[in-house]
């Protein structure tokens, strides 16, 4: 299998998995919102984190994150770390996902594609400068969104199995 997608949606139809710290201490949690692109002359990838995620500590804590994507089969186990936080729930027990430890963060086994981020720049979405009111009204008595913009050091494929490489340049994991 391939990781061709359609960029614009890539977040929003696939969700991804955000995870930040090492194997000791991390979290993660489902994102939808995000994007993939380039500043300063860097390939970079973008995510927006509540302020009250337990996720946020870590982002802030550390200086790499990463974003993990996953075969569609993995939905509703996104659905369970996307409804409850990792103050609450033991995130890998209940989901049954093995962690996997990289040089600089934390991914999974099970991940088809993981964006491996070198934190460049967070600043706050202030409500008070959303200019679109439908836009504006996520913030209606909830946590503003701190935005992450990390630079994009590695893509870490899974081996594909032999029966799925058809034709084309089997890619082994770095
Ligand atoms: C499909 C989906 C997409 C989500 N996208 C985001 C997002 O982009 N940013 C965000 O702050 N929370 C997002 N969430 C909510 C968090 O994943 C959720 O609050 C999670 O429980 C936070 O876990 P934590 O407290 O362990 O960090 C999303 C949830 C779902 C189900």
């Amino acid at each position: 299998m391939t990781f061709e997608t359609d960029i614009l949606s890539v977040f929003d139809k696939k969700w991804a998995l955000l995870t930040a710290g090492n194997k000791g201490s991390f979290n993660t949690m489902t994102v939808s919102w995000g994007g993939m692109g380039t500043i300063w002359g860097k390939p970079v990838a973008t995510v927006y984190v509540r302020t009250s995620r337990y996720t946020h500590e870590f982002m802030d804590r550390e200086d790499y994150f990463t974003v993990s994507f996953f075969p569609e089969d993995y939905k509703k186990i996104l659905g369970v770390l996307g409804s409850k936080s990792g103050r609450d729930m033991d995130k890998m027990n209940e989901s049954g996902l093995i962690a996997k430890e990289l040089k600089q963060s934390v991914t999974f086994e099970e991940a088809e594609v993981t964006l491996v981020c070198k934190k460049l720049f967070m600043q706050r979405l202030e409500p008070a400068n959303i200019i679109d009111p439908n836009s504006a009204k996520f913030y209606e008595g909830d946590a503003p969104h701190d935005m992450y913009i990390g630079e994009i050091v590695d893509i870490i494929r899974k081996p594909q199995k032999a029966s799925e490489q058809g034709d084309e340049l089997f890619m082994e994991e770095p």
